[in-house]
């Protein structure tokens, strides 16, 4: 774990001196256009080809809302989220954000065809998904996420088919606040969320689509 995040931050700063020389480039509207290529080949390194991840710790982008994204780079930026995208996303200005967050937008999300979703931590994970927990008052998440996990522009993002790592990741960076957001909506739904819930929800979620 430890040596992956050391990895990916020693690529993260070969990967910002590639940002670096794309723009060097820039002038006519042709190399306008190889810079923007450039930088979604930088993206695409880590959040895989089209924004389909095949790291279990970095999110796809494919398909996902296009204001939440631009919403969350701003947040990197801005330091609400901290991580190795914190130094990526500073290194964006405007138009860059809004190109790249457009571009994985209109991506088609990969279905994992050896992903099921029928295991007893699932189902459970199901119940909470579609239900909540009324004990503990945790509010369904479809009721904003939708029911297969599609999201709901331009607040709710896209869920179905993440890994299951990375939701779990961020289910307890909203429990602890070290993921602050751009609202306080998730810090209250993940309060209550035990360890064994949290791990049941991001295995169901995996498994939508
Ligand atoms: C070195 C690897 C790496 C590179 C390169 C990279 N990212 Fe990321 N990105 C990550 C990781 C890891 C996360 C999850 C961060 C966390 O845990 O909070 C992430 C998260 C994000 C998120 C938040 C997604 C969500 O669902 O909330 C966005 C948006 C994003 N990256 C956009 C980009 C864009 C645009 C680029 C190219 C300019 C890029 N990333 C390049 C590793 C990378
Ligand atoms: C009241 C509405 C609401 C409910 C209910 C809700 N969410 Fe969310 N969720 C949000 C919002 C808003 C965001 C975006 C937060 C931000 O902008 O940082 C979000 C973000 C997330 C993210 C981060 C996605 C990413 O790509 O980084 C995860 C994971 C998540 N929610 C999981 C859940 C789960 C699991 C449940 C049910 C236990 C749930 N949510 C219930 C509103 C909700």
């Amino acid at each position: 774990m430890k040596q992956s995040r050391l990895k990916s931050g020693v690529l993260a700063l070969a990967l910002l001196g590639a940002l670096g020389s794309a723009r060097a480039g820039e002038g006519s509207g042709n190399e306008a256009a190889s810079v923007q290529t450039t930088i979604v080949n930088v993206c695409e390194a880590c959040h895989g080809k089209y924004g389909n991840s095949t790291d279990p710790s970095v999110p796809s982008l494919a398909g996902q809302g296009s204001a939440y994204l631009q919403k969350q780079l701003a947040a990197f930026q801005a330091q609400l989220r901290v991580g190795v995208m914190s130094g990526i996303a500073m290194s964006l200005n405007e138009t860059e954000i809004r190109d790249a967050a457009r571009y994985f937008s209109a991506q088609i999300p990969q279905r994992d065809p050896l992903q099921v979703s029928d295991s007893i931590s699932s189902r459970r994970g199901a119940a909470i998904y579609d239900e909540g927990i009324v004990a503990t008052r945790v509010p369904p998440c479809a009721s904003c996420h939708a029911l297969d996990g599609a999201g709901l522009a331009s607040e709710f993002p896209r869920l179905a088919g993440q890994h299951s790592r990375y939701i779990a990741d961020q289910l307890r960076a909203f429990r602890s606040d070290s993921r602050l957001g751009t609202n306080a909506m998730m810090h209250k739904v993940s309060a209550k969320l035990s360890d064994g819930d949290i791990t049941a929800v991001a295995v169901y979620i995996e498994g939508l689509r």
